[in-house]
């Protein structure tokens, strides 16, 4: 086995990169981790409701690091109208995410039922914009419904918008279950799936206690972990990497109280490369690399590598190096997935 790689720029196609303070500690992080495309999510406070809003926020990014390719995203809600959806899509952003109500962070104001949305949709197929979708229903004790079941409880929800709007483009993002990959690959080509790097590394066991492995939607069974494997390494070309990585302080991330529990994500983002590299080989899938963290993502939104700033080659080389524990900034402090583990490979400068 080679003890170097070489590979197109990397694309993360699901990161969150906040706001503030906050926003100034992290977003450097994307090239920190080798990626030069980042879609970036739009759950701030209050969240990117228009195309105003996706606009200046993509100002804010790019004076913090201006060598990142940002696709911007809004985020679905009452107030997006067909005539919105056109505007945006003029002003260069690229897609729509949907979070059901009250299942993860800043996600109070997200969606219950489609049915409401269909118009905004129908705009969306017409003008090609892309519905990221957070595929978890809310949890409900009297239906028997919790974070385990969470997401194969959504699979009708995506099959059924696919079915009604078969030419938009859909992502379901973040994967964790055998059963939505299955319902991914089996529906058509305008449909396609995120997998997080942490969700190829943890199950149940790795989060329940542990907080800083604590995230939405929650790491499933051994079985649910080897289908994520599966599919990425036969080369599954509408599966490809959104890392999620979802940085919270790290006092919100270690504290829990009787009222409140301890925030839910998980922080890659500077590691993410190495981290990727490292977990696909430890399943055998390393020779799919460059697919699933730079060609296949790419392919699906329609973003050619040589059309982007500073996309060329990024090559990693064989190392032992452990993560370091936390980053920060003034009063900001944050700190990744596997601080103080080690991980095999690094990126060349
Ligand atoms: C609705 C349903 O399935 O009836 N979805 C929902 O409540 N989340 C509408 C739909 O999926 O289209
Ligand atoms: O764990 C998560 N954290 N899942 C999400 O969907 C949102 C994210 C966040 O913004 O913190
Ligand atoms: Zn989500
Ligand atoms: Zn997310």
């Amino acid at each position: 086995m080679s003890d170097s790689i070489s590979i197109a720029s990397p694309a993360d196609f699901h990161v969150h990169l906040r706001q503030g303070k906050l926003s100034e500690l992290v977003t450097p992080h994307v090239r920190e981790g080798g990626f030069s495309l980042a879609y970036v999510m739009p759950n701030l406070t209050p969240p990117i409701k228009s195309t105003k809003d996706a606009l200046d926020y993509k100002t804010r990014l790019e004076s913090i690091d201006p060598h990142v390719d940002y696709l911007m995203t809004l985020y679905l809600s009452p107030e997006l109208t067909p005539e919105e959806i056109r505007k945006a899509k003029e002003a260069g952003v690229v897609g729509v995410k949907s979070y059901p109500r009250g299942v993860t962070t800043n996600s109070d104001g997200g969606i219950e039922s489609y049915e409401a949305y269909y118009h905004v949709f129908e705009a969306m197929e017409e003008v090609d914009m892309v519905l990221n979708l957070h595929g978890e229903v809310p949890s409900d004790a009297a239906a028997d419904i919790h974070v385990i079941n969470s997401e194969p409880h959504f699979l009708p929800h995506l099959i059924k918008l696919h079915a009604r709007f078969p030419r938009l483009r859909i992502v379901l993002e973040h994967a964790t279950t055998r059963a939505a990959i299955e319902t991914v690959k089996s529906l058509g080509s305008t449909v396609a799936c995120t997998i997080t790097a942490h969700h190829l590394a943890l199950t149940v066991d790795d989060w329940a206690g542990q907080s800083w492995n604590y995230c939405k939607p929650v790491a499933k069974y051994p079985d649910d972990r080897e289908a994520l494997r599966e599919v990425i390494r036969e080369g599954h070309p509408r599966f490809f990497l959104g890392s999620d990585s979802a940085p919270h302080p790290v006092y919100n991330k270690s504290t829990a109280s009787p009222s409140h529990g301890c925030a839910a994500g998980i922080y890659t983002s500077p590691i993410l490369l190495p981290l990727t590299a490292h977990l696909l080989e430890s399943f055998d899938a390393l020779d799919k690399l460059e697919g699933f963290v730079s060609t296949f993502g790419r392919s699906f939104y329609g973003r050619p590598v040589q059309s982007e700033q500073g996309a060329g080659l990024v090559t990693l080389r064989r190392v032992v190096r452990k993560v370091t524990s936390s980053y920060s900034r003034g009063e900001d402090i944050v700190s990744p997935f596997w601080a103080g583990r080690e991980l095999g490979w690094e990126i060349v400068p």
